[in-house]
């Protein structure tokens, strides 16, 4: 199948948009990111378009945005973490090469990096990030070609891994 050299899944602080870069350098090939691509389109952050159209909508321009890349791109494309929620997402992915990059919750809360130094906070981010990577991790699988572990390792050697792989 055409289309992007690899789609990179997983949740917020996989690391996506970093290895994305290491990808694209070591394959010589444009890196694209969906949140940037909405960001882009609509001229504001995607805290603002959550905050002022609410959640719905920024799915609504996130599938919209998966589509449009996965048709155009041939390079390697970086999904924001929600992405795969949606139906219409995972069948399009199919056939595709997915890296679901997977990550633990302690390295994800650290790499999100929120709530340092405040107890309370940190405790909910944590809640936060367990209740999301719960949720989302079968739905990670379920479309991915591969699954790389993230934790403890640069970026560098998760790209040759997906190299490797791919
Ligand atoms: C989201 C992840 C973010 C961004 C938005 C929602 C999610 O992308 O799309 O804040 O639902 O997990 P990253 O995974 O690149 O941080």
């Amino acid at each position: 199948m055409t289309g992007p050299r690899a789609v990179l899944v997983g949740p917020m602080g996989a690391g996506k948009t970093t290895v994305a870069e290491v990808l694209g350098e070591r394959w010589g090939v444009e890196v694209r990111d969906t949140d940037a691509d909405i960001v882009a389109a609509e001229g504001r952050p995607v805290q603002d378009i959550f905050v002022d159209d609410g959640e719905a909508h920024f799915r609504e321009l996130e599938v919209d945005a998966v589509a449009r890349a996965l048709a155009e791109h041939d390079g390697v494309l970086a999904l924001g973490g929600g992405a795969v929620l949606d139906a219409r997402t995972r069948e399009r992915l199919a056939g595709h090469r997915v890296v679901f990059l997977d990550v633990g919750l302690s390295e994800a809360v650290k790499r999100v990096g929120l709530g340092a130094g405040r107890p309370l906070l940190l405790g909910n981010v944590r809640a936060r990030v367990k209740a999301l990577l719960d949720e989302r991790t079968p739905v990670y699988e379920s479309v991915a070609t591969i699954r790389v572990e993230t934790d403890g390792r640069t970026p560098q050697d998760i790209a040759a891994e997906i190299m490797e792989a791919l």
